[in-house]
């Protein structure tokens, strides 16, 4: 019989409140923001995410659904959001969002999303079982319930 694993809150695993600022050699050729650069960190804070809620090495399969959705420039500050949306078998769909915060109103632009998959590994790098993930807010359900058709096309295309 394969083993049951207990389910974890989204909230255990969560980042909401991940903070960088723009520096010079984070800029693009045209002053602005490297699209490059934000994906790096985002990696790196997704697959945090998905280490803590699975407690195994995890690696990146695949990242889709990247939107830039406006630029930010030199000092501004960037905070960076990533939960677990799904748990199937080894694989789990983190969702990520990036915002500029205004430092003196604190009013937060979302500037960039992203989906990032993560497998988990064993010892051999072969893929091992999840903890199924509990949905417990509106939104936790709702990115629950869509991961699913995502999944769907991903898995779809060649
Ligand atoms: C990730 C890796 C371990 C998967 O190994 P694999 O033998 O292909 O594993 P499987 O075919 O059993 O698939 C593993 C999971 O990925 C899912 N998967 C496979 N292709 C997928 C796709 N295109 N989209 C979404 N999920 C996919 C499978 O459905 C399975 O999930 P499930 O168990 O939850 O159903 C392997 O591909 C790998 O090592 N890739 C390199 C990872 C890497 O170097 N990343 C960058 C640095 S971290």
């Amino acid at each position: 019989m394969s083993e049951q694993l207990k389910g974890k809150r989204v909230v255990e695993s969560a980042i909401h409140d991940q903070v960088a600022v723009v520096y010079p050699n984070d800029l693009n050729a045209y002053g602005t923001l490297f699209g490059g650069r934000v994906l790096e960190i985002s990696d790196r804070l997704a697959g945090v995410v998905a280490k803590r809620h699975s407690g195994r090495v995890c690696v990146t399969l695949s990242v889709d659904s990247v939107r830039f959705h406006s630029p930010a420039k030199h000092g501004d500050v960037l905070v960076f959001q990533a939960s677990v949306n799904r748990v199937w078998n080894t694989s789990m769909e983190i969702g990520l969002k990036v915002f500029v915060e205004e430092f003196r109103t604190l009013a937060r632009k979302h500037i960039v999303s992203a989906y990032f998959t993560f497998v988990a590994v064993g010892d051999d790098m072969k893929p091992v079982k999840i903890p199924p993930i509990l949905p417990e807010t509106e939104d936790e359900k709702r990115r629950f319930a869509q991961a699913d058709e995502r999944r769907r096309l991903r898995l779809m295309a060649p």
